[in-house]
């Protein structure tokens, strides 16, 4: 049955995959993007998609913030939405570190003014799109839809404020609400400050690489089309209310993940450059996702992380034009010198 999706944070890394998916996968559903486009949301990121669905009403972005109420309730009245999926966020640890007052503004308040919207709207189901850093780090065992919340940095605490957010209203209101939580995502269109696109395109351009510490944190790395087919799982087959971890059981230290960078773009290990920790007592050490309960369910992740890293730096070395009008812009130079410059100075 035709339906229409409202993508919220669809000009992002993780969005803009989502909507390439729905439409690839849901040939009679139209999807809607609503995004602030700041510093990570590019409307190149969305030009495929616009050009592929040149001549239909299938695909429609309006400008906007998910705090914005206004902005919110406008669009719903004005579009017939059947569900929201909101991947619209601040994404960085780093900068939450520096700046944490503009992630509570949207991974809070942005959350809630969605629910709010939800509700008032009669839609069908949102599903809000969170993250295995609500759990804090995993020095043993593996995180279950159980584990505690821990959050360690004002990133993740926001996103767990998100999410106790969407709990109340599920309790409260009865919204019809479901939460994912992934692990570290990789793939095309990543915005080039996360290690492994920060790190691709520096080791192409045979710059320096910034390890932090000594590379020994593990996370548990997920194809983002395999996210994106959990994200679409939990939308169709989950119960509202639930929470559903979404994993692909590849756990990888930074430096293994560093190294096989250096074999596939051939690039030689003096590019390594360990410098102190600059997250310091709130660098999570480990994650690591128990997705059993999604799979006993029927999802499975279909992507290898080896092929698909290959198939990753592929991308970042074949759409170059892409990711150097990013690594242009004064904004994103600033953020390098800031958080960068003391410890790599010329070598930035
Ligand atoms: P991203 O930073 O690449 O994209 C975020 C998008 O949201 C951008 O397009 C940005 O313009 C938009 N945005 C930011 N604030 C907004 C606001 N107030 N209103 C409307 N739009 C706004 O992030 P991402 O990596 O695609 O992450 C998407 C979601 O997935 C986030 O909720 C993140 O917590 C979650 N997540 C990410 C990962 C990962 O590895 N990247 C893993 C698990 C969960
Ligand atoms: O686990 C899910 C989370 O994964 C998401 O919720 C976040 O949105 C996403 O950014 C990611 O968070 P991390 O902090 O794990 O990702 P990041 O790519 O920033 O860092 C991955 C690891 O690499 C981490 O241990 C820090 C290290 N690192 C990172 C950068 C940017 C470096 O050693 N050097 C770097 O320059």
């Amino acid at each position: 049955m035709s339906k229409t999706i409202l993508v919220t944070g669809g000009a992002g890394f993780i969005g803009s995959n989502y909507c390439r998916y729905v439409l690839q996968h849901h040939p009679d559903y139209r999807v809607i993007v609503l995004d602030a486009l700041t510093y990570a949301g590019n409307l190149s990121t969305l030009a495929d998609i616009q050009q592929s669905v040149d001549r239909t009403d299938r695909f429609r972005f309006y400008p906007g913030r998910i705090q914005d109420e206004t902005v919110v309730n406008g669009l719903l009245r004005s579009e017939r939405v059947d569900y929201i999926v909101n991947c619209a966020a601040e994404s960085h640890n780093d900068r939450s570190l520096l700046e944490p007052g503009s992630f509570i503004q949207t991974d809070v308040y942005g959350v809630f003014i969605l629910l709010d919207a939800a509700k008032r709207h009669g839609i069908e189901r949102i599903l809000h799109v969170s993250t295995d850093e609500v759990y804090g780090t995993a020095d043993t065992g593996r995180f279950t839809e159980q584990s505690p919340l821990a959050p360690n940095t004002p990133y993740a605490a926001s996103k767990a404020g998100g999410e106790l957010q969407a709990r109340a209203h599920r309790v409260a209101y009865g919204t019809p609400v479901l939460v994912t939580r992934c692990g570290n995502n990789f793939g095309p269109y990543q915005y080039p400050e996360k290690l492994l696109p920060f790190f691709i395109t520096r080791l192409i351009d045979r710059k320096k690489v910034p390890l932090y510490g000594t590379g020994e944190q593990v996370r548990d790395w997920i194809f983002v089309m395999d996210h994106c087919s959990g994200i679409d799982f939990v939308l169709h087959h989950g119960t509202p209310g639930e929470v559903y971890n979404i994993g692909a059981d590849c756990e990888r230290t930074n430096l293994e993940v560093t190294h096989r960078l250096l074999q596939l773009l051939d690039r030689p290990e003096t590019l390594i450059r360990p410098i102190p920790d600059p997250r310091g007592a709130a660098h999570d050490r480990r994650y690591s996702v128990d997705a059993s309960r999604l799979r006993s369910l029927g999802w499975r992740p279909t992507h290898p992380f080896d092929t698909a890293l290959e198939q990753t730096v592929r991308w970042y070395v074949e759409h170059q034009t892409w990711w150097r009008e990013i690594v242009a812009r004064p904004d994103y130079q600033a953020f390098l010198q800031r958080f960068y410059g003391p410890y790599l100075g010329e070598d930035l």
